[in-house]
């Protein structure tokens, strides 16, 4: 017979990481010589600006949903709002460059001018899925 002493198992629960949601980086290609990539680049930017509108949380604002570049080229409502290689004729680019009718509306976080220019390269280049 024997006697098991002093024999304790210490058990540790980690919550630390259900409540994580971190941003992915969005990755600079506003350089001439540079390629955006839309899951390095244009994706991240939609997460930060326009994701809590569109496809997030249960909310679909316009019918857009901008969680992936597959239901971006979708289209809203009303339609398709990427025009491949035409940034101009691209509702998303006019809303997002437009002062008196922006998109994100007035009152949230503004995109910065340079992401703008990065969807405008990514547009230009065909709309890719890089
Ligand atoms: C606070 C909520 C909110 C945020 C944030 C937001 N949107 Fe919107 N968006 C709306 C609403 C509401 C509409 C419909 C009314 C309108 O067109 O102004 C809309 C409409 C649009 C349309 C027009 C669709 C069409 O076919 O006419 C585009 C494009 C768009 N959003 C893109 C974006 C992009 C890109 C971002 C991020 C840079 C963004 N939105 C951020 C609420 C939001």
């Amino acid at each position: 017979m024997r006697l098991l002493l002093g024999m304790m198992i210490v058990i540790t629960t980690s919550c630390t990481e259900i409540f994580k949601t971190e941003l992915l980086p969005i990755k600079d290609c506003a350089g001439d010589s540079d390629i955006c990539s839309y899951t390095d680049s244009i994706q991240p930017i939609f997460d930060m600006y326009c994701t809590r509108c569109h496809g997030n949380q249960g909310r679909l604002d316009a019918g857009l949903d901008l969680t992936s570049r597959f239901a971006l080229m979708s289209g809203s409502v009303k339609g398709q709002v990427i025009v491949e290689s035409d940034s101009e004729n691209s509702i998303l680019w006019q809303r997002i460059s437009n002062e008196s009718n922006p998109m994100p509306p007035v009152d949230n976080p503004m995109i910065h001018e340079n992401y703008i220019n990065m969807i405008a390269k990514w547009i230009h280049a065909g709309a890719i899925d890089n």
